[in-house]
C-alpha cells in the first residue's frame, strides 16, 4: 500500500517542479477561428452550458483526474471538488485503486460527503477492471460518484518502475464493466497519448458513449516517469515521451465516430478550448493546470483560474458570433495543413 501512496505523492511533486511537458504540440494552434465583427450579441446571451455523460454542466472546463491516495487526507480532492461544485462543472478523481486496496483511504475519495452537490467521476486503470472485478469496482464507484472514468496508460506503465507489461484483454474487461454497470456512466480515458481511430472503434463497439482523448501536447507521463526511471527505462523513456496523437488529432476522430468527446491533453486555455469544441468536444478538461494553480495560491487560485477560463471563453465566443457550445462546434474556421493530414487519415 505504501508503494501507490509514495508513487502519487512522487507524481504530485515531479508534476509541480519537473518540466513534464510535452515539446510536441497539441496542434489545436491548427485551428483558426474566423473573426466576426458584427456579432449581434449581448455578453449576457452567452451560454456554456453542456452535456456530459448524461447530465448538464453550466460551464465546459471539466476538472481532469488527479489525486486521492496520497495519504495526506483529501484536502486538494475537497478543494477541487468545492471549485467544481462552485462553478457547476464536473470533477473526476484520481484512481480509486488504493480505496479498493485499502478501504481506510476511502474517505480520500468520498468528497460528496462535505460537497454532495459536486458532480464526480471515480477513476480506476484498465488493468485493475479484472484485478479486482466489475462488481467491487462499481460498487465502490457508485458509493463515491456519478460515473467511472477507465484509464488506459501503457506507453506509462511500461515506463514505471514495476510497472505494468501486460494490456491483453482491456476491451474485453471494458465490455463486461459496460454489462454490469447498466445506467451508470462510463468513460474511457487516455493519459497523454492520445486515442486512436482504431481505439474509438474499439470503445465503441463495446458500447463506450463517451471518451476523453488526454492527447499528446500537454503533460507527457511518460515523460513524468521517466524522471522516476533508471538506466535502460530512462533512455527509452527520454526516447518516447514526446510520442503520441496530438489532441487537436485525436479529438476530431472521436467526433467524427459520433463519440461524445470530453477534449483533454494540453488544453489549457480558453483558446485552446474554443478550439478543441471547434472540432467536437462536448467540454474540455484539464489536469497539471489545476494542480499548480492550488500549489501556488490554493482554492483562490483554483477560483482565479476557472474564471479566467469561464471570462475568456466568453469573450472569445462573442468575438467569434456564437452564444453557445453547439454554435462554436460549428463556427467558421480554417484548419491548417498539418492537422488536415490527420482528419483525411481513414
Ligand atoms: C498529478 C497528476 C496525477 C494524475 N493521476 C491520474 C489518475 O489517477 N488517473 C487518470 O486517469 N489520470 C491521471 N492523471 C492524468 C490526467 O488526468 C490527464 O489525462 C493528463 O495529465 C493530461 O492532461 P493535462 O495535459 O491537462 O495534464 C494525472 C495527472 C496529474 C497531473
Amino acid at each position: 500500500m505504501s508503494g501507490i501512496y509514495n508513487r502519487k505523492r512522487s507524481h504530485i511533486v515531479i508534476c509541480t517542479e519537473k518540466d513534464v511537458a510535452f515539446r510536441q504540440s497539441t496542434l489545436l494552434e491548427e485551428v483558426e477561428l474566423l473573426h466576426c465583427a458584427l456579432p449581434e450579441l449581448d455578453l449576457t446571451d452567452v451560454s456554456l452550458a453542456t452535456h456530459i455523460a448524461g447530465h448538464t454542466i453550466t460551464h465546459p472546463f471539466i476538472i481532469g483526474a488527479m489525486t486521492g491516495g496520497t495519504g495526506d487526507g483529501n484536502a486538494f480532492n475537497l478543494a477541487l471538488a468545492r471549485t467544481a461544485a462552485q462553478f457547476e462543472t464536473a470533477f473526476c478523481l484520481g484512481s480509486i485503486r488504493p480505496a479498493l486496496v485499502d478501504p481506510t483511504c476511502i474517505p480520500e475519495f468520498d468528497v460528496k460527503k462535505e460537497v454532495p452537490n459536486v458532480l464526480v467521476f471515480a477513476n480506476i486503470g484498465a488493468n485493475q477492471l479484472s484485478t479486482f472485478g466489475a462488481p467491487q469496482i462499481l460498487d465502490l464507484a457508485r458509493r463515491l460518484a456519478d460515473g467511472l472514468m477507465v484509464h488506459l496508460n501503457a506507453g506509462m506503465e511500461l515506463i514505471q518502475p514495476s510497472g505494468d507489461t501486460c494490456f491483453s484483454g482491456q476491451v474485453d474487461a471494458i465490455a463486461r464493466l459496460v454489462e454490469v454497470a447498466g445506467d451508470f456512466p462510463i468513460v474511457v480515458k487516455e493519459t497523454g497519448m492520445g486515442l486512436s481511430l482504431k481505439d474509438g472503434v474499439s470503445l465503441k463497439q463495446v458500447g463506450i458513449k463517451t471518451v476523453e482523448t488526454a492527447g499528446a501536447g500537454g503533460t507527457s507521463w511518460i515523460g513524468v516517469e521517466t524522471e522516476r526511471a533508471s538506466g535502460t527505462d530512462k533512455a527509452v523513456g527520454e526516447l518516447l515521451r514526446d510520442f503520441g496523437i496530438p489532441t487537436a488529432a485525436s479529438i476530431s476522430w472521436m467526433h467524427q465516430l459520433g463519440l461524445e468527446t470530453i477534449g483533454s491533453g494540453g488544453v489549457y486555455t480558453a483558446m485552446d478550448a474554443a478550439r478543441a469544441i471547434r472540432l467536437g468536444s462536448c467540454a474540455v478538461a484539464m489536469a497539471r493546470p489545476w494542480l499548480l494553480a492550488y500549489q501556488a495560491d490554493g482554492i483562490a487560485g483554483l477560483w482565479a483560474l476557472m474564471e479566467e477560463l469561464i471570462l475568456g471563453l466568453k469573450y472569445l465566443m462573442v468575438c467569434v458570433g456564437v452564444k453557445d457550445i453547439s454554435s462554436l462546434q460549428k463556427a467558421d474556421c480554417i484548419i491548417g495543413q498539418r492537422l488536415q493530414q490527420y482528419l483525411n487519415f481513414k
